[in-house]
């Protein structure tokens, strides 16, 4: 017997979209010129017009925020800054459900996970922060270590809030003030963010929001006002802002793409792996740098996951993300659906095995069903490149050795996973795996204690934890960024 589930929509009631935003510069919000419409992409309503960030915009933002730092912040006991971190994290705690609304109305993720996974994250990043702002001087980053003055930070669409939470949180608990451009398709929470800012009474101009599009973008990172950048995105705009910054005394921290590899041993604990597999793969509909996009079975078990998994796969409910029910939601642009479906194509043309659950896929917004590609190898498209959607690619392994060599062929090296029983095995894997963040019988746990980030062209530099912190002080150890 099967029981079905019956609707339970989150009322949107709590959000008060207003029709049009401007930037938020020196405490308040100011008109824009041009705007672009954001949407619902689980419907493709407009939910409202944001402004696109001109060069000009820009320069008011700087000049704002080297106000700001010099005049007030710079002045502050890191006492003093940590209150101000405790009331923000506090409000947006008591804010939370509005947060989670917008944050699923804009980015079209599950309510689920924004209520449970994204926003209380969020706060608890300023938390941790807020914590760590009068200790710096005790933290083993150097004697008495200084801010860089105006901390230029740009930010993808697949954690919206959060990934404004790793680069506010720290820049301002170590005493930078911010400039800050949310993704083109989800500006609403960090214009709602700003909000929060002026409600905690935050001195004006240290935390200033510009939103637009990559020319608003590249004009934060080439701004002379601005020492030091913090990216979140894709692969080749890092690259972009590496070469940008090349003959400048900038300093940058990059957190790009990714390709994780998420190993399963013959020892693994079956069932518990399958679910650590679906929350690796299709948690934010795979839009996730660190996703575990490419399973690695050892043969001798491959048949049982593939089974199980597919069982798994076929309760998982795809909808209206502001479902309480719903475990996989939109996908958050009909550009992002394109690259989802060509690279899908891909992999069938190359002669991977494609499978889906059967599931009804609304024909407005945008949606792609979980997918599984068997017989995979290492030559195949979809085994090196990020398709960031909820598509994974089985290989299989027959050694240790072979899984290790398997994972670590690809340009990235942000994330892996490790599924066994044997301890002495998930440490002589970690040690071979070319990846920041490993998990071992678990995937995609976060931290703000913990650092976050990746080898080669998965990005430079960590955030979060004490790592994160020294990469906005000027002679804070250990940065491993530029
Ligand atoms: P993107 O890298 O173009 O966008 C990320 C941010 O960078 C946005 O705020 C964007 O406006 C800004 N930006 C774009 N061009 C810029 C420039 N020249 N200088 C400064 N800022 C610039 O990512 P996009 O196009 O939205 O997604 C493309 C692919 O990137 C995805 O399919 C996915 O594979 C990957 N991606 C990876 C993310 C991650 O967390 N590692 C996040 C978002 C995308
Ligand atoms: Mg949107």
């Amino acid at each position: 017997m099967t029981f079905e589930y019956a609707p339970a929509p989150e009322s949107r009631a709590i959000v008060n979209i207003k029709l049009k935003y401007g930037h938020f510069i020196n405490g308040s919000f100011v008109a824009g010129k041009k705007h672009f419409p954001t949407l619902n992409p689980a419907t493709e309503e407009v939910l409202s017009h944001i402004a696109l960030g001109a060069t000009s915009d820009v320069d008011k933002a700087v000049a704002a925020a080297q106000k700001a730092y010099t005049k007030t912040w710079s002045k502050l006991s890191g006492k003093e800054r940590g209150k101000y971190l405790y009331r923000i994290a506090r409000i947006l705690q008591e804010r939370a459900r509005e947060f989670a609304v917008l944050e699923t109305l804009d980015n079209g993720k599950p309510i689920r996970e924004t209520r449970d996974i994204d926003i209380p994250l969020v706060a608890a990043h300023f938390f941790y922060h807020a914590g760590w702002a009068d200790k710096l001087d005790y933290a083993g980053l150097g004697h008495s270590p200084k801010a860089y003055g105006v901390a230029g930070q740009i930010i993808p669409w697949n954690f919206p809030l959060l990934m404004l939470a790793w680069k506010v949180a720290p820049a301002l608990a170590t005493g930078n003030t911010v400039v800050l451009k949310p993704a083109e398709t989800t500006s609403l929470t960090a214009l709602l963010f700003a909000e929060v800012c002026q409600q905690a009474e935050l001195p004006d101009g240290v935390v200033n929001i510009v939103t637009g599009d990559g020319s608003t973008g590249a004009a934060i990172v080439n701004h002379p006002g601005i020492h030091k950048i913090a990216f979140t995105g894709s692969t080749e705009v890092g690259k972009k802002i590496a070469r940008a910054i090349a003959s400048t005394d900038k300093k940058a921290t990059l957190e790009l793409g990714g390709k994780g590899a998420n190993i399963v041993f013959d020892d693994a604990p079956i069932d518990e792996t399958v679910e650590g597999i679906v929350n690796g793969i299709f948690f934010n509909q795979g839009h996730v740098c660190c996703a575990g996009s490419r399973l690695i079975l050892q043969e001798s078990i491959a048949d049982e996951v593939i089974e199980k998994l597919k069982v798994r796969m076929s309760k998982i409910r795809v909808g209206d993300p502001l479902d309480k029910n719903t475990d996989l939601g939109a996908i958050n642009s009909k550009e992002q659906l394109v690259k989802i479906k060509e690279l899908s194509a891909i992999g069938d043309a190359e002669g991977a095995e494609r499978w889906s659950p059967q599931c009804h896929l609304s024909s407005k917004g945008f949606w792609f069903a979980p997918t599984i590609f068997t017989g995979v190898t290492q030559a195949h498209r979809i085994a090196q490149e990020e398709i960031f959607g909820p598509v994974l690619s089985i290989l299989t392994f027959r050694t240790p050795q072979e899984a290790i060599d398997k994972a670590n062929n690809t340009p990235f090296g942000l994330s892996a996973g490790i599924w066994s029983e044997k301890g002495s095995r998930i440490f002589w894997a970690s040690q071979q795996l070319k990846a920041g963040v490993i998990w071992a019988n678990t995937f995609n746990k976060f931290d703000p204690a913990s650092p976050f980030g990746g080898y080669k062209e998965s990005g430079w530099g960590r955030e979060g934890g004490k790592h994160g912190l020294s990469a906005y002080l000027k002679n804070g150890k250990e940065t491993g960024a530029k």
